[in-house]
């Protein structure tokens, strides 16, 4: 029997400056290049989690709510909010920090599906998360739907099979 986990045991905090090679025309930081940060931090969320090889299986869902300048320093927090059989979805919150102040503001918000692995790719189970605080637990209800939501989007689930998205509606 696998040790049961909390979210914040994968905690995984990644703080780095926006640098001019990672800009648009804006000056302001790529999405391709966010994209690229919250994949990497999300992995070794994934990764605490499981101790195992994890890939990424989906990308459900990806906020660009603001802008961030060239020269900010970005912080992008993960954590595992829901741990299925051999998936594990990751939420991730990113975070501006004030020059001055030092006070965060939430620049953008996205969540993973990963999938831990062997060393030939196939899927192998993950220990069992239970949430602690109120925001934890939250996402952790709400992962199931936002799990049968990607099924359903990839094809790989039928709609009659997707309960929690059909509970929403009747
Ligand atoms: C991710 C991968 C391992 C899934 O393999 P698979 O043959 O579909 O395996 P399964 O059908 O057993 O699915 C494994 C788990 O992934 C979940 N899953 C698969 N596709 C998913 C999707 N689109 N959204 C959410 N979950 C998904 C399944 O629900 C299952 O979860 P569970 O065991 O916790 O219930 C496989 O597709 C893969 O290796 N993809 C490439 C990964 C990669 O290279 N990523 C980097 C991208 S550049």
């Amino acid at each position: 029997m696998m040790q049961v986990k909390t979210p914040e045991q994968s905690k995984t905090i990644m703080t780095d400056l926006v640098l001019p090679g990672e800009t648009n025309p804006l000056n302001n930081l790529f999405g391709g290049e966010l994209l690229a940060r919250m994949d990497r931090a999300a992995s070794i969320s994934a990764r605490r989690h499981s101790r195992r090889i994890v890939v990424t299986a989906s990308v459900n869902h990806v906020a660009f709510n603001r802008a961030v300048p060239l020269g900010s320093v970005l912080s992008v927090e993960a954590k595992v909010s829901r741990a299925f059989k051999t998936s594990m979805e990751i939420f991730i919150d990113v975070w501006i920090e004030d020059r001055e102040s030092g006070a965060r503001t939430k620049a953008n918000e996205a969540i993973y599906t990963f999938v831990a692995v062997d060393e030939t790719g196939k899927p192998v189970e993950v220990p069992e998360i239970t949430p602690e605080t109120k925001l934890e637990k939250k996402r952790y209800e709400a992962a199931l739907r936002r799990k049968q939501l990607s099924l359903l989007l990839a094809g790989k689930i039928k709609p009659n099979d997707a309960t929690e998205l059909k509970a929403l509606f009747v």
